[in-house]
């Protein structure tokens, strides 16, 4: 499917009562019971049209829906208790709180691949933009929690995307504790870039994610950010494991998705992720 079919797809404005119903059906999961219905139809309306019986587009839907999302966690998260402890560790000061953090980034499997070089990434990466005073954040998943090795400017904005209403809503009631003047969304970042602008961009470990919805997808998102940096990731090794050509491999895939557009870019390159800094 095209980028431009899937940004589309599911959003007809016409009454759809398959799409409807599938919806419905996606949600009474508890796994995916979180998920911002915007990213189930888009995914729906494909999987309807590919499959013979409702039930097939059904689990369809979920399967796509665990490759992109539910495949990072290890189960379902305890926002509420994590608040607690999150909040009683900020009132024991910087160190307890850091402390905390890293041990709720653990529960993704994204965060927990990086928190050997948290401290190092951001402050290597962002050292040309520092102090950054207001930042974007797609598909961030437990991203934000690292925002206490970021180089942010006091008071800096913060705007958070991800898939899950409960993720939003935790981080929302997060950001404030984290310093940051921030807001969390529930949102299908592919089909619906955000616009704010912003001094920032963080596209961390997602354009594979991305492009496996739809060719194109990725660099609509890159193109549509209304920021004049952007820091965009790759795994460097698969979910569970190394994998030494996989770096390789993604650094040949990104050159060649943004080589005809004119922007100056930074590589940065660690054992757990290949980075590369972004100037618009
Ligand atoms: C590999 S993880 C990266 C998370 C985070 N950026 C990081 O580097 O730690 C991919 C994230 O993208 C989110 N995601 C997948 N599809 C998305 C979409 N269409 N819109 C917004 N977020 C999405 C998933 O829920 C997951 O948290």
């Amino acid at each position: 499917m095209s980028a431009e079919r899937w940004r589309g797809a599911g959003h007809t404005g016409d009454a759809d009562p398959a799409l409807d119903d599938l919806v419905r059906r996606v949600r009474e999961s508890a796994k995916y019971a979180q998920v911002t219905p915007s990213l189930i139809r888009r995914i729906g309306a494909r999987e309807l049209a590919a499959h013979r019986t409702a039930r097939e587009a059904v689990k369809a839907t979920q399967r796509r829906l665990h490759q992109v999302g539910a495949a990072y966690l290890e189960g379902r998260i305890r926002y509420d208790e994590w608040l607690e402890r999150l909040t009683a560790a900020h009132a024991e000061g910087p160190e307890a709180f850091r402390q905390a953090c890293r041990q709720m980034m653990r529960l993704h499997a994204s965060t927990r691949e990086r928190l050997p070089i948290v401290g190092r990434l951001f402050q290597e990466t962002l050292a040309p933009l520092a102090p950054v005073r207001s930042v974007i954040d797609v598909a961030c998943g437990l991203g934000p929690l690292a925002i206490p090795w970021m180089p942010l400017a006091p008071g800096a904005t913060y705007h958070a995307y991800d898939i899950y209403e409960d993720l939003a809503e935790f981080l929302n009631a997060f950001l404030p504790l984290a310093g940051v003047d921030g807001h969390a969304e529930a949102r299908d970042v592919a089909g619906d870039p955000p616009v704010e602008p912003a001094d920032l961009a963080l596209v961390l470990k997602y354009v594979p994610n991305a492009e496996q919805l739809a060719g194109g997808l990725a660099l609509h998102l890159l193109d549509s950010l209304n920021a004049r940096h952007l820091l965009v990731s790759y795994p460097a090794a698969a979910l569970g494991g190394r994998d030494k050509g996989m770096a390789e491999t993604y650094e040949r895939a990104f050159l060649e998705m943004v080589s005809d557009r004119p922007w100056q870019i930074t590589p940065h390159r660690y054992p757990e992720e290949l980075a590369f800094l972004i100037a618009k």
